[in-house]
């Protein structure tokens, strides 16, 4: 049995770059490692599905169904679990959960059952996560239920926090409500990395870069996220940073090597 990692990647602020660093953790861990990745997205845009290169319905259950499921029986079948976990049809060692759009109507029933934060974390058993050295889930840009099952089936959160002006706008709310989930119902939740996403030589940058590592040195990485156009182009295009010989790339690789080393 190997001992999982299971990472959030989370801020209710949206466009800081959860997605980017979701997919590009994984995939170099995946590439540079050799380390066996789920990727989970959980977010009703489905952009990690899309960067996935995850087309529409292929007939096997989605994150949607799955939710549905729970939410609705209480209970779900371990075979529509691994079902529902695709390859990466060009990265060894990279697997993934799709969502899609209904995920959203989901996250309605959800708020409908008892036991609603604990969702997720039934559907990502002790078993179905023992095949994987890292589960990453991809948030979305909310406070909502779904970011709370994520935060109860994780073991570590990563925050990007983009270095701009109100960059930690919303920060305390999304710590407190960590505070409280660790009290109450995860108290496996002990690790809370701060990852600053699209620096630059900007005042305004360099600024957030300092207010951030005043007020959250403890947690803050030492790795920095700068901005670039590599980001935009991965995406559209599916490839890995950490294949693609850019700065960004190098930055995702130092990123992964500190989880490795067990830094994070
Ligand atoms: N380091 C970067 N430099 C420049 N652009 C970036 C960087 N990281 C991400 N981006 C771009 O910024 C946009 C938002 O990034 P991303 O989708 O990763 O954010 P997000 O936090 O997941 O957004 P949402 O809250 O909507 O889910 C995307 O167009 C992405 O390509
Ligand atoms: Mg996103």
């Amino acid at each position: 049995m190997k001992q999982t990692k299971v990472i959030a990647i989370a801020n209710q602020k949206g466009g800081v770059g959860k997605t980017t660093t979701c997919f590009n953790l994984g995939a170099a861990l995946a590439l540079e490692h050799a380390k066996s990745v789920l990727l989970v997205d959980l977010d009703p845009q489905a952009n990690l599905s899309d960067y996935l290169g995850y087309g529409s319905d292929d007939g096997f259950p989605t994150m949607t169904h799955l939710i549905t499921e729970v939410a609705t029986r209480n209970t779900i079948n371990s075979d529509a679990v691994k079902h529902a976990i695709r390859k990466h049809n060009k990265i060894e060692h990279l697997s993934y959960i799709p969502a899609d759009i209904n995920l959203a109507n989901a996250e309605t029933a959800m708020s409908m059952t008892l036991s609603r934060e604990t969702i997720l974390k039934r559907i990502l058993t002790a078993e179905v996560i023992s095949e994987y050295d890292y589960v990453i889930i991809d948030c979305l840009p909310s406070l909502g239920i779904l970011l709370i099952n994520a935060l109860t089936a994780a073991n570590e959160l990563i925050i990007p926090v983009q270095t701009q002006k109100f960059s930690m706008d919303g920060l305390t709310a999304l710590t407190s409500l960590v505070e409280q989930i660790r009290a109450t119902i995860n108290s496996n939740l002990n690790k809370t990395v701060i990852l600053p996403t699209m620096a630059d030589n900007t005042v305004v940058s360099k600024s957030a870069l300092r207010v951030l590592s005043e007020s959250y040195a403890a947690d803050l990485s030492s790795v920095v996220v700068h901005k670039s156009v590599e980001a935009a182009k991965s995406s559209e295009t599916g490839k890995a940073l950490c294949r693609t010989k850019s700065k960004l790339g190098e930055e995702y690789i130092k990123l992964a090597a500190e989880f490795e080393r067990g830094v994070f």
